[in-house]
């Protein structure tokens, strides 16, 4: 019987170079649902290499979708013969993203059924949200047997006001609002990168977004959408976890290819350590050497600090000097990784929403196991610091979001491969 993949990273490499970005993950599942809202095909650039955009692709041609795309290379999507309205059990669970075909397929077609998508286990992760945003703009929408529906026959648009802030309905909401017949105005709505991004994705088709990246968007429906080409916007997460892995390791790199502005929460924090950050105009440079101070960190929504660096940042202050505090504010169970850190010496007590991380000098390599998408990356990091061999099950969970990072990390001097274990 094969063995089960694991990565094996031999850590205490600096590692220094140069590397490129690749395109947003969480853009990137927004931007090709969006895709299916078109009346002529368009094509989608800069795609990311991973798992969740293999995913969607195979949900677009399960709804009838003419789609041409090889890994790597650009996405075109025909979606004039997409008929279906119902996205299977299998795909949906492929993916946390394929919650955004409620939003498409809504206004796209005026009907929607996508069982509750899978993806990473970081907390509750409710969606009344999404269905409120819907039922506001005028379709009735419910969650019925772990099923979520959505119908209208006329979208009139409307008022949606967030009882807190969501990327995810926010996308949804934008997503089935296009074409109402109607305007939308979202209020309390969420301002990360990716958001703008859509809405560049949107408007380059004709539609009328405005106000993204604040928190009131205003969307006034248009009858139809035409074809488009769109680059989506490098990797905000993953950009960061380069960064904290060149400061992991005590390394010199520069990260290019980046938007440095999207960078800042982390950037103030990796400063406030005494790394050396210096910005230009698409790329960061990261200089890690010399001793690293414990800091505070608590996770907010954009511009705040993101909750999908909480994780690889939690493991480099495992080796910072002095106590660090990290507080979780968005997702309740975004600490799993500190236990699995912890086999290899890193002394962190969790209380409640807050995990209290006594810098200790050595963490020694360690089995390990990723318990979701970016503690897989905070595991990376320990390993990168640690002396020794450790080895990282459940693989899966990184490759739905980061293209190829061993090999990224590889050229930049990493000790790092991947087999199949007895
Ligand atoms: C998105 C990102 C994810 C990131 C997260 C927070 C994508 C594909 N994923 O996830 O990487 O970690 O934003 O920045 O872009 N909530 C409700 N009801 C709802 C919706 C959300 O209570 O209907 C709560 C959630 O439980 C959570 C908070 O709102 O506590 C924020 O969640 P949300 O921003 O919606 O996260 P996702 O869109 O799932």
């Amino acid at each position: 019987m094969a063995g089960k993949e694991r990565m094996l990273i031999t850590g205490g490499n600096p590692l220094e170079g140069e590397v490129q970005v690749s395109g947003g993950k969480n853009t990137a599942v927004a931007v090709i649902p969006a895709s299916l809202l078109c009346d002529e095909p368009c094509v989608i650039e800069n795609l990311p290499d991973i798992e969740d955009v293999r995913a969607l692709v195979d949900i677009l041609r399960e709804l009838g979708a003419k789609v041409d795309y090889e890994p790597g290379a650009a996405l075109r999507v025909d979606p004039r013969g997409a008929e279906g309205d119902t996205v299977s059990y299998h795909n949906a669970q492929r993916l946390r993203a394929s919650y955004y075909l409620l939003g498409a397929l809504l206004g796209r077609c005026g009907r929607a059924n996508v069982p509750i998508p899978g993806g990473c286990e970081i907390g509750t992760r409710p969606v009344d949200q999404h269905l409120k945003g819907m039922r506001a703009i005028g379709a009735e929408a419910e969650e019925r047997r772990q099923i979520l529906r959505a119908s209208s026959d006329c979208l009139t648009g409307g008022d949606v006001f967030f009882d807190m802030v969501t990327v995810g309905a926010t996308v949804n909401v934008m997503l089935a609002a296009v074409k109402a017949k109607g305007t939308t105005v979202i209020y309390n709505a969420a301002k990360e990168p990716h958001i703008v991004d859509l809405a560049n994705f949107l408007n380059s088709m004709g539609a009328r977004v405005k106000g993204a990246g604040t928190d009131t968007i205003r969307i006034r429906g248009v009858q139809s959408l035409h074809g488009t080409t769109y680059a989506v916007i490098p990797d905000q997460i993953e950009t960061g976890t380069l960064m904290i892995a060149a400061a992991a390791t005590s390394g010199d790199v520069i990260i290019r290819g980046c938007i440095p502005t999207h960078m800042d929460a982390l950037t103030a924090k990796l400063l406030e350590m005494g790394v050396r950050v210096n910005d230009y105009d698409d790329a960061i440079r990261v200089r890690g050497a010399g001793p690293k101070r414990a800091i505070h960190i608590k996770t907010q929504v954009y511009p705040g600090f993101p909750t999908d660096l909480q994780q690889p940042m939690s493991a480099l202050l495992t080796m910072a000097k002095g106590t660090s505090i990290v507080e979780e504010t968005i997702f309740d169970k975004r600490f799993r990784h500190l236990s699995e850190i912890r086999r290899m010496g890193a002394q962190v007590r969790v209380v409640g929403q807050t995990a209290i991380i006594d810098g200790v000098t050595e963490l020694y390599g360690a089995p390990l196991t990723a318990t979701d998408l970016r503690a897989g990356a905070a595991l990376i990091i320990a390993g990168l610091m640690a002396r020794g061999v450790t080895e990282i099950y459940e693989l899966e969970y990184i490759d739905r979001g980061y293209e190829h990072i061993e090999n990224k990390l590889r050229s930049l001097g990493a000790v790092i491969s991947r087999d199949l274990a007895e």
